[in-house]
């Protein structure tokens, strides 16, 4: 067996590893964009590629020969990699570019949604040309509150919300005509009130199988401050579920990404083959749809690939093949808790690049380290770049036990680094608790 893998950052060492955990025993071609330090250790072969550079990728590919290649990121998803790839006759795990739309435009999301009666979206509309009048129109039945959806990817970059990004209405007004000029379309839509999490699937045409429900922390600093990051961790509960959530709302959360995968079979005439991520907000009378991505979660498949039991390549053939079900995505019964550690000027600065650090040995029975945005010099210390460096979890029978190993794991760690303490503690989470019983009160 042999896999190509397509990635980069934590989330491909993470991947990297549910793969060779495999009683396949794959042997795994990787392609990341940088030297990654920790799927080099793992892979049979190994290389820093632009993974954008389709011809590239295909040529590695065809002198590779895989069984079947998983594509991690967005933008070569996004891009139609796996389009490129099934054409030579290589199966992806990762959707063709037409069913990728998902992530990819906004508004395709959104109508998709609209057409096919999943009515938990809140209200928007979409623009191709900038009409300020009809613009403000909406922002008023909105209450002018609202947010700016880019129609397309932009490295986690172009969802605009007031109040956070924006003050104004006009400032909020002007990024939606930057986004026109760029893009060709912008998406306005009501700002929702509530507490967001991520419910990942598997996958493959109308079969699928859930994932533990996960929340992520988008904000720099501790308390939830600072500024929006790509994630500086997610915790998940021994139910698989979230204290924050009512049953009802995560069987909502559930039949939606169904419903998604039912729809974007019927509107782009292909099976969706990979992993749906719905990023979901918990309101007062049920859960809205914020955004779909057609990938892993980072940091959320730190989470939930350590405590995947069943097979991870029988899972993706399965997913091949057409035919997935509940008994072949079995999890542990575990709390997790991932920190990432990053720069400590992470992310307005890049003054820490190129430092040592230093990850000391210790038991790792229920911790996990994946290598992010890290490089290894000739003499095998670990060097920072600019991005999240590690990605570090905590596995326990409670969700404190997972989040004192983390932390722990996380405390440990030598040279210019930081991370948030709060993230998977009692104090953090009894805050969605309250946030959510106000809303429904
Ligand atoms: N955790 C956010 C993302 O993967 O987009």
């Amino acid at each position: 067996m042999k896999i190509l893998l397509v990635s980069s950052s934590a989330r491909g060492h993470a991947i990297a590893e549910a793969l060779m955990r495999s009683r396949h025993k794959p042997r795994l071609v990787a392609l990341s964009p940088n030297d990654n330090v920790g799927i080099a250790k793992i892979a049979e072969y190994h290389q820093a590629v632009d993974i954008m550079d389709f011809s590239k990728v295909l040529s590695i590919a065809q002198e590779h020969k895989p069984d079947f290649a998983l594509i991690g990121p967005d933008d070569p998803i996004g891009g139609g990699l796996a389009d490129a790839l099934e054409e030579i006759g290589i199966p992806c795990i990762a959707p063709r570019k037409s069913l990728a739309r998902i992530e990819s435009s906004k508004a395709f999301a959104r109508e998709l949604m609209h057409k096919n009666g999943i009515e938990s979206y809140p209200k928007f509309m979409a623009f191709q040309r900038a009409d300020p009048e009809l613009m403000n129109a909406f922002v008023e039945r909105c209450d002018g509150e609202f947010v700016v959806k880019y129609d397309a990817l932009k490295g986690g970059k172009g969802v605009k919300v007031s109040g956070e990004h924006f003050q104004k209405r006009e400032e909020g007004i002007a990024y939606a005509e930057e986004c026109i000029a760029e893009c060709g379309t912008v998406v306005l839509e009501e700002k929702l009130v509530g507490v967001e999490f991520s419910l990942m699937s598997f996958v493959s045409g109308t079969s699928v199988v859930d994932m533990p429900a996960v929340q992520d922390h988008k904000r720099a600093y501790e308390g939830d401050t600072g500024p929006n990051t790509g994630g500086m961790g997610t915790y998940s509960c021994v139910d698989h579920a979230l204290p924050f959530l009512t049953n009802a709302d995560l069987a909502e959360a559930k039949r939606i990404n169904r419903s998604i995968a039912q729809a974007l079979i019927k509107e782009c005439g292909h099976p969706y083959r990979g992993i749906l991520y719905g990023g979901f907000i918990a309101v007062r009378d049920g859960v809205r749809v914020i955004e779909y991505n057609a990938r892993f979660g980072d940091p959320e498949a730190l989470n939930v690939l350590p405590i995947l039991e069943s097979d991870f390549v029988d899972l993706c053939l399965g997913m091949i093949e057409g035919s997935i079900d509940d008994g072949m995505a079995r999890f542990q019964k575990k709390a997790t808790v991932c920190k990432y550690v990053t720069p400590a000027s992470y992310p307005s600065a890049k003054l820490e690049v190129g430092k040592p650090i230093d990850i000391p040995k210790g038991d790792t029975t229920n911790a996990r380290v994946y290598l992010g945005d890290v490089s290894q010099d000739s003499h095998g210390r670990l060097l920072l770049g600019g991005s999240r460096s590690i990605g570090v979890v905590g596995i326990g029978s409670t969700l404190e036990e997972a989040e004192e190993i983390a932390q722990k794991m996380c405390s440990g760690i030598q040279g210019p680094v930081r991370f948030r303490r709060d993230i998977g503690t009692q104090t953090l989470i009894q805050k969605r608790i309250d946030t959510m019983q106000s809303l429904r009160n």
